[in-house]
């Protein structure tokens, strides 16, 4: 028996982030699902259909769950459900997201509940979406209606989910809906999302002024894969632009380059955060190219195979010690900090255990240097649609048959259970399940 152990801080929370549609299924009236019907579109052309059943039926996975002694669970409400038209607001699913949060609170689970998780409704897209001059008075109306309606079963809310990632894939990759090429509209589109999550923040305030407010901000590293100095200022810049850039206008109020090109909004955007909200993957590694404007003249180079992401995120490096370095810089804000994303896909479970036990170390390293991380929210609970990469990437704890709804337990959920009850990553956890890392993890 081994005993060093590595013990969290009383209260800690444990859980699972989830996204509508990803987990819910039919959710036929927003924008996400109208592009996975097109061909071409999702890499296996699957479309996202049942997804993993929780709108009819979560409570199977709720029930496991508390069996986990997980005890939050980050969701988003799907904007198109609750406003299926402008200005209509469905009773029907809002008394169903009703049902689901009391539910939670029977079972002792604490919601996150995230505002806009990548979709829209249909009417939205169709006048312009995110970089409709329209966004922030459409999204604070939705807000408004939604905390009216949840505030007595949840205090942490999170605006919107990764704002940048959104916009890249939308507006400047085109590999989501609406599918457009235009770094222009990225700029405009950030800015608007400065802006509604400003306008939200003051909004759930007024209603519940103990809520607790936030984003949760994609963070990935970026190293330069040559000695070249351009390159190291093209990781700096993704660094700098993509990492920083969104929280610091949303605490400085600083609404810095290039979104200063565009009109500010009158609305003040300091110090709207309560918490910082980190999804946290993985590093790449970057080397100049004259040829990438789009990519911040970029292109990522494959990791090497010993540290690289499965198939088909290789160009990943699995890094936990820069999950540490960012919890480390996001001192300087001086808020608390919840992890909201972390995972790895692995549909055999091959690395996500060590995975799992090696980032859970870094975020105890950071806490016992007095970063204060409140909690952590593993992506995901059982497998759900992921995007465009369609069922081809599984991040779940739990293994899913789309098809038939059957789940089966993989080792990590085994493993995330006996660290949420022990509220600790103990030494024969780790020989169990990661003795490669066993120094890694403890030490000193
Ligand atoms: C994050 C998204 C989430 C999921 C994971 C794998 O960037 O927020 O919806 O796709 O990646």
């Amino acid at each position: 028996m081994g005993t060093r152990i590595l013990e969290f801080p009383k209260g800690f929370l444990w859980g699972v982030a989830t996204a509508s549609h990803q987990n819910e299924g039919n959710n036929t009236n927003n924008d996400f699902w109208a592009w996975e019907q097109m061909p071409g579109h999702v890499v296996d052309g699957t479309t996202s259909a049942l997804a993993c059943n929780w709108w009819e039926n979560p409570k199977p996975d709720l029930a496991l769950m508390n069996d986990m002694k997980l005890n939050t669970l980050r969701i988003s409400l799907e904007w198109s459900r609750i406003e299926p038209k402008p200005d209509q607001w469905d009773s029907v699913a809002i008394e169903k997201y009703r049902a689901l949060l009391l539910d939670l609170k029977a079972r002792q689970i604490t919601p996150m509940i995230t505002l806009h998780h990548f979709t829209n409704p249909i009417w939205l897209a169709e006048i312009g979406g995110w970089a409709s001059p329209k966004i922030v008075e459409r999204f604070a109306k939705y807000v408004h209606k939604a905390v009216s309606a949840f505030q007595d079963l949840c205090t942490i809310w999170c605006t919107i989910n990764e704002p940048i990632v959104y916009g890249i894939h939308a507006f400047v990759l085109g590999r989501w809906a609406p599918g457009d090429h235009s770094l222009c509209k990225l700029v405009q589109v950030t800015h608007n999302q400065v802006a509604a999550h400003c306008a939200a923040y003051k909004i759930i305030h007024e209603l519940q002024p103990e809520a607790q407010v936030g984003i949760a901000q994609h963070f990935a590293g970026f190293a330069p894969a040559d000695d070249s100095a351009w390159s190291a200022r093209v990781a700096k810049w993704r660094d700098t632009l993509l990492n920083w850039r969104f929280l610091d206008a949303i605490q400085y109020g600083k609404i810095a380059f290039p979104c200063s090109w565009f009109p500010h909004h009158n609305l003040t955007f300091s110090n709207t955060n309560d918490y910082l909200g980190i999804n946290y993957y993985g590093r790449h590694l970057v080397k100049f190219s004259a040829f990438a404007p789009g990519e911040l003249f970029g292109k990522s180079v494959s990791a090497d195979p010993s540290v690289a992401w499965p198939a088909p995120w290789q160009d990943r490096e699995i890094a936990p010690e820069c999950l540490y370095d960012f919890l480390v810089r996001m001192r300087t804000y001086q808020k608390p900090i919840y992890v909201t994303e972390n995972g790895l896909a692995d549909s055999e479970d091959t690395k996500r255990p060590q995975f799992l036990l090696e980032h859970l170390a870094a975020v105890h390293r950071a806490i016992q240097a007095n970063i204060p991380v409140r909690g952590f929210y593993h992506w995901t609970f059982v497998d759900n649609y992921e995007w465009v990469e369609g069922w081809t990437a599984r991040f779940g704890l739990i293994g899913l048959n789309p098809k038939t709804q059957e789940r089966i337990k993989r080792p990590s959920a085994d493993l995330y259970a006996a660290i949420a009850q022990k509220n600790a990553i103990t030494e024969d956890l780790v020989a169990q399940y990661a003795p490669q890392s066993m120094d890694k993890i403890f030490c000193k």
